[in-house]
């Protein structure tokens, strides 16, 4: 009975271990999100945690309707599809980044009718609402 419950316990060990093997498998997005000092952050705090980037990142994404490397290049040292995401060879990414200027200015000084101390957190408007999925808002939405 006892050799029986360890086969089990060990048996799940095995399982929850592979498990985790498949799901940690170093993705691109996972291994450079581990990095806890950003190299090439000019607007967003630099400060901001790996899970909050992450959350951004997604989130602009999913509002251009476009993947990661949209705006980020790919390394030229690097396996082939891996992003420098601290590049600034694209021009889109220094664009998203006039962008973020541009939505955090709509909101501070449109937006702010509590007279938070903090305007540049206010999110009334954000990428989604322009976007709606597109890269290109002028020429699918007239
Ligand atoms: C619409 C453009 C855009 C898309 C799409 C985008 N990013 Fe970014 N990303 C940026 C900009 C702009 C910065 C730099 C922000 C700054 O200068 O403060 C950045 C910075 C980063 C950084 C920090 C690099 C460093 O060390 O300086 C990482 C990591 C990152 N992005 C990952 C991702 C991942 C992963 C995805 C896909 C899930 C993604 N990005 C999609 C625009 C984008
Ligand atoms: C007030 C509306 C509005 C908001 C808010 C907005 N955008 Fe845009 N964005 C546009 C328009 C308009 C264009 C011009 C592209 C076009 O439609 O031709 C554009 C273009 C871009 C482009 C260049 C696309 C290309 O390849 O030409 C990027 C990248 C981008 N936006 C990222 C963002 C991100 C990231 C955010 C949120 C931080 C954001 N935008 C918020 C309206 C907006």
């Amino acid at each position: 009975m006892k050799i029986k419950h360890l086969l089990l316990i060990s048996g799940f060990i095995a399982i929850l271990t592979i498990l985790y093997a498949f799901t940690s498998k170093a993705t691109i997005t996972d291994k450079v999100m581990n990095e806890s000092e950003w190299k090439n952050l000019k607007v967003l705090p630099s400060t901001i945690s790996n899970d909050s980037l992450k959350t951004l990142m997604k989130g602009y994404n999913k509002a251009l309707g476009v993947k990661c490397n949209y705006c980020h290049s790919e390394d030229p040292n690097g396996k082939k599809g891996e992003l420098d995401f601290a590049s600034d060879s694209k021009k889109e990414k220094e664009f998203a980044r006039h962008m973020i200027l541009m939505t955090r200015k709509i909101n501070a000084e449109n937006f702010n009718w509590q007279n938070s101390p903090d305007p540049e957190k206010i999110d009334v408007v954000s990428c989604t609402m322009c976007h709606r999925g597109t890269a290109k808002p002028s020429e699918s939405l007239r």
